[in-house]
């Protein structure tokens, strides 16, 4: 790889009569600072080509350099010796710094790029070939340079060319387990009769419901059965996680990559005044119809509503050493539910833009992390096949994190067992076992560092892993009684017991 920048400093003061010292001071660096950690002058960064503004107040240099002293490292490093030998030596400091032009050519890619590879911000043009890349930057600031911007538009390159790569390649799937094959008691969408029998009614909003007494029955009744099977036999405890995410949180998970089209947005005014709303408040009472047109420039965009559930925990352990006496740590959380914005389609329970998650999250060394996921796999197993007698598939995927990244590649570290693990029911309205979609309605993730990395939490002793598994209940209601129905005779006894259904209502 090979870096060549311009930059510009500028003085405080007029250098014109002092051009040869600044020359000296130049040659000193290229000697020294330049050539840090380089075995020879190859590579080695290098300014040259320096010139002096007709004010004597500019100076434009050129800076080339190859992958060792890289430029964008070398313009800092020079940046901070000019200021320390300019000041004693010729009574000057930096005024500024502009980077006026930035290119990095030679990028070996670990895959060919199969088309244009376009960047919206602080790239001028990106030219691939095969798998070499080459760049043209723009808007960088010594800011955004010193803070890594260089080599994360470099990574940035790198994952959509390794993005082209695996579009339309559809996700890498293993099957690690099926359960036997149950008789199906029901052949049509649960969701229709629940609005029937008025179980739930669909809401103004896209695919969210109001849920009603029986519904609820039947979600808590498998809320207590997973304590009971799962919960209380494997340590763990209930939790709040908040449900609103501040910027802070996607920022820190990764989920501020890619996020967007998915994410339902949480704004605030950016001051509660009601003399600024006074407009939208006259319109309300005139026309009964809120004015949105003007809440952009009012609000403040905060964060987004909760989306995988487990992000905001983090907080909790956030910058903190753990101690081994406090691990591993084993929760469960169900305080509310959470948001994505389904484009792509809704479907009935089956795929909601509001629903009802029971996250399970656990940390600890990464062999604590194992055997937790592990047993808790084991024992959802368990619970699904055996307690809710639900006809299901286990799949090894890409995990949940890689994916939410828009990502579709296993975990680097899958041999260690990082990774995510699907647990997909049959659904026998969409069709026969084998033609059909089955629906995912829980996970089981070893998440490896990934989290305690993103949020700065370490073990006082080890390495520190995580692990997080999510199931909705709506899709467990879903694959519940799109296999049995609503006749209770055909449910499994444990369900069967716990469930006191209200007198449904009656409508004129
Ligand atoms: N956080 C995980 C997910 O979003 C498990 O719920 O899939
Ligand atoms: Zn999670």
């Amino acid at each position: 790889m090979q870096f060549d920048c311009v930059a510009e400093f500028e003085f405080t003061k007029d250098l014109r009569e002092k051009k040869s010292e600044l020359d000296a001071v130049i040659e000193q660096a290229n000697k020294t600072i330049l050539r840090k950690g380089a075995k020879d002058a190859r590579e080695a960064a290098q300014a040259s080509d320096w010139q002096l503004s007709s004010d004597g107040k500019r100076l434009t240099l050129r800076i080339e350099s190859g992958a060792v002293v890289r430029a964008h490292a070398a313009l800092i490093r020079l940046r901070n010796f000019l200021n320390e030998q300019l000041g004693p030596k010729l009574k000057t400091g930096i005024r500024g710094l502009e980077i006026k032009k930035f290119e990095v050519k030679g990028i070996t890619l670990k895959q060919p790029a199969l088309k244009p590879i376009e960047i919206t911000c602080f790239v001028e043009e990106v030219k691939t070939s095969g798998d070499k890349a080459s760049l043209k930057l723009k808007d960088l600031t010594p800011a955004l340079i010193e803070d890594g911007a260089v080599d994360r538009i470099i990574r940035l390159v790198e994952d959509k060319v390794e993005a082209q790569n695996y579009e339309g390649k559809g996700e890498a799937k293993k099957l690690l387990w099926a359960s036997t094959k149950k008789q199906a008691h029901y052949e049509k969408d649960p969701a229709l009769e629940l609005e029937a029998r008025s179980w739930m009614r669909r809401t103004h909003a896209k695919a969210q419901f109001v849920f009603g007494s029986q519904f609820v029955a039947l979600a808590n009744a498998f809320k207590e059965l997973l304590v009971e099977d799962v919960y209380v036999k494997l340590g763990f405890r209930e939790m709040y996680f908040p449900k609103f995410e501040p910027w802070a949180v996607p920022q820190r998970s990764g989920h501020a990559k890619s996020i967007y089209p998915e994410a339902f947005f949480v704004a605030v005014p950016k001051k509660s005044d009601p003399a600024i709303w006074a407009k939208e408040m006259d319109y309300f009472r005139i026309t009964g119809e809120v004015l949105k047109d003007e809440f952009a420039s009012k609000l403040d965009f905060v964060g987004i509503m909760s989306y995988a559930q487990c992000p905001p925990f983090w907080r909790f352990l956030e910058g903190k050493v753990v101690l081994d006496e406090s691990l591993p740590l084993r929760v469960f959380d169900w305080s509310g539910p959470t948001y994505r914005n389904e484009a792509g389609g809704t479907q009935g329970i089956a795929r909601l833009e509001e629903f009802h998650r029971i996250e399970t999250l656990w940390v600890g060394t990464p062999e604590q992390t194992k055997k937790i996921t592990t047993e808790l796999s084991d024992a959802l197993t368990v619970f699904f096949n055996k307690t809710l007698d639900i006809e299901f598939q286990k799949n090894w995927i890409t995990p949940w994190f890689l994916a939410q990244e828009g990502k579709k590649t296993l975990s680097d570290k899958a041999s260690e067992g990082v990774g995510t693990t699907d647990f997909d029911a049959w659904l026998p309205y969409r069709g026969t076992r084998e033609k059909s979609e089955w629906l995912e309605f829980q996970n089981v993730s070893n998440n490896g560092d990934k989290y305690p990395k993103a949020f700065g939490v370490k073990s006082a002793s080890s390495e520190l892993w995580s692990g997080c598994a999510g199931g909705s209940l709506e899709r467990w209601a879903c694959a519940f009684l799109a296999q049995k129905g609503f006749d209770k005779k055909d449910w499994p006894s444990a369900v069967r017991d716990r469930v006191e259904l209200a007198p449904e209502l009656k409508f004129a």
